[in-house]
């Protein structure tokens, strides 16, 4: 296998020693700047239900989480190390009942119509098997009103990366739009982007 399927593989799901190690530092170091984004335009409040799918490390639920109070936080994602590594960082929250990390495939997850008010995912879509039944689960699992987070980076700055496109998928933003509205974001779905130096980074704030 070339360097390039494997650590594509290993963006995709963190498995084994590289996995825990040097995925974790990648995905701190390299998405802390998304995760920022996603904060800021989740516009959490203390009473919010919030669903992430793929949560890797857990840093964006130790970042939400003292902003909640009465509410509660799940994630899902589908990595053993990811799952150990934010279980631990966000412990204390799990032992409150506050959070709950699963581990598992979100798009095995039972049915959990109209639980959460909001739900996110960053660095997730370009993995998305079956795009069309992934965004129609994330609006599912949203009441009427609730609204969903997507961020991912540019897609023509990813294709110029080394990454494997069996295992990358590219999507525009104008693609990503459609997918979201035909799956039942009907009320709103709006692109904001964001640079950080030369790269470009997109959040779809879309509202069921
Ligand atoms: C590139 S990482 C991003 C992690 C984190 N969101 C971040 O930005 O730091 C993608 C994560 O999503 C998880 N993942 C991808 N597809 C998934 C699925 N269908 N169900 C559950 N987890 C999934 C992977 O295991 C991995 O931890």
């Amino acid at each position: 296998m070339s360097f390039t399927s494997f650590f594509s593989k290993q963006a995709r799901k963190p498995e084994g020693f590289f996995g825990r190690f040097v995925m974790k530092l990648i995905f701190d170091r390299g998405n802390t700047f998304l995760n920022n984004f996603v904060e800021e335009l989740l516009e959490v409040q203390t009473d919010d239900r919030i669903f992430e799918l793929g949560s890797g490390t857990g840093k964006l639920i130790s970042q939400l989480a003292p902003n909640i109070d009465g509410g509660y936080i799940e994630a899902i994602d589908f990595s053993a190390p990811m799952v150990a590594i934010a279980r631990k960082r966000n412990n204390q929250n799990i032992a409150r009942g506050k959070v709950k990390i699963v581990e598992g495939n979100f798009d095995e997850l039972p049915h959990k119509k109209a639980c959460f008010t909001k739900a996110c995912s960053v660095n997730t879509l370009y993995f998305w098997s079956k795009p069309e039944q992934t965004a129609l689960k994330l609006a599912e699992i949203l009441k009427p009103g609730g609204s969903l987070v997507l961020a991912f980076e540019d897609f023509a700055q990813l294709k110029q990366r080394k990454l494997d496109q069996d295992v990358f998928n590219f999507y525009s933003t104008y693609e990503t739009e459609d997918l979201l509205r035909d799956a039942g974001f009907s009320q709103e779905v709006t692109v904001v982007s964001r640079k950080k130096g030369s790269a470009v980074f997109h959040c779809i704030v879309a509202t069921k």
